[in-house]
């Protein structure tokens, strides 16, 4: 007997960037994201009889290690389990550098529950999912999702905002396909150090609550301004940890203040926002997507681009 899901990738529009307990992988702040549609992972899983799961990434055997870990905390929470055979292919283009991991620890998760014949929410599953990888938590809902950092296991949870993309979808731009050489991890420790700290949860908290506002009152201009102004705050943030480091390049910032032009001199909706590396995604709508697309094709000749509609939940076959 195998189970099979699929889980969509998810870009968050306000941050989690910081953990309250390291193990739990418990946040500092409340977090929301819209999920993509065009990357995402297919995980199949199976008993086999062996000492250790084993994990075949797009038809290669890997490095099964931080699977073989995933599964003995899960089993805390869930109950013993056999090994498994894990085969996940990523949808999620390298070349398009985005962060895998959120949607591939959300499949995983949700084809174990399927495994183990558990009937559990998918609130109830991205708690164990978050285990994983914290931002995965988000990707178990479809369009906008939130991730309530509560204060222990069972009140850090997701949950869906609204099942509507309200015309927005993404436009990824890729900077560069070069691994991240400071994991997100890392990047969090070094700035829960840094003295601007507690001012950027303060600032994250309330960006929150307009953010969720504005997605539930479809007011996507406050959408726009509040993606960028968390994305960049975080990023201005690293730069003052100690010691300080930055994941967007020259190139990044070049692409940051051609979006600003466009917006601020063209008038085209067109916020940016950009995670743990140097890619740049643009929150744009579906109307003008295209267009701006264009535009950075004109400007920028040898950048990918690929625009991203917004996504569904999870899925299973
Ligand atoms: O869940 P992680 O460890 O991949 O961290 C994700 C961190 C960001 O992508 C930068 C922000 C987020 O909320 O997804």
């Amino acid at each position: 007997m195998s189970s099979t899901a699929i889980a969509h990738t998810n870009i968050a529009l306000i941050k989690y960037w910081g953990k309250q307990n390291k193990e739990l992988k418990i946040p500092t702040t409340n977090s929301l994201s819209l999920t993509l549609d065009p990357f995402y992972t297919k995980t199949t899983l199976e008993f086999i009889d062996n000492d250790e799961s084993i994990l075949y990434l797009n038809d290669k055997l890997v490095d099964s290690s931080r699977i073989n870990s995933f599964f003995s905390t899960i089993k805390n929470y869930v109950g013993d389990f056999p090994s498994l055979l894990v085969k996940s292919t990523n949808c999620v283009p390298t070349s398009a550098g985005l962060a895998s991991s959120a949607s591939a620890f959300a499949a995983l998760t949700a084809a174990l529950c399927k495994q183990l014949n558990l009937d559990l929410s998918l609130e109830d599953m991205s708690k164990l999912s978050r285990l994983g990888s914290g931002s995965s938590a988000r990707s178990f809902f479809p369009n906008f999702a939130i991730w309530n950092k509560g204060y222990d296991h069972e009140s850090s949870f997701a949950e869906l905002l609204l099942d509507d993309d309200l015309g927005l979808c993404m436009l990824v731009l890729e900077v560069s396909d070069q691994k991240k050489e400071i994991s997100s991890s890392r990047g969090m420790q070094l700035v829960q150090q840094s003295s601007y700290y507690a001012e950027w949860i303060e600032n994250s908290e309330k960006q929150f609550n307009d953010m969720k506002w504005a997605v539930l009152h479809n007011d996507i201009e406050q959408i726009g301004h509040l993606t960028e102004s968390n994305g960049l705050s975080m990023h201005e943030l690293n730069k003052h940890a100690n010691p300080p480091f930055d994941y967007l390049t020259d190139y990044s910032y070049e692409l940051i203040s051609f979006i600003q032009t466009l917006r601020n001199k063209k008038g085209y909706f067109a916020f940016v926002t950009a995670d743990a590396g140097p890619n740049i995604k643009v929150l744009t709508t579906k109307a003008e997507a295209v267009k701006l697309q264009e535009l950075f094709q004109e400007n920028y000749p040898t950048l990918k681009t690929q625009i991203a509609l917004s996504g569904p939940g999870i899925q299973y076959e």
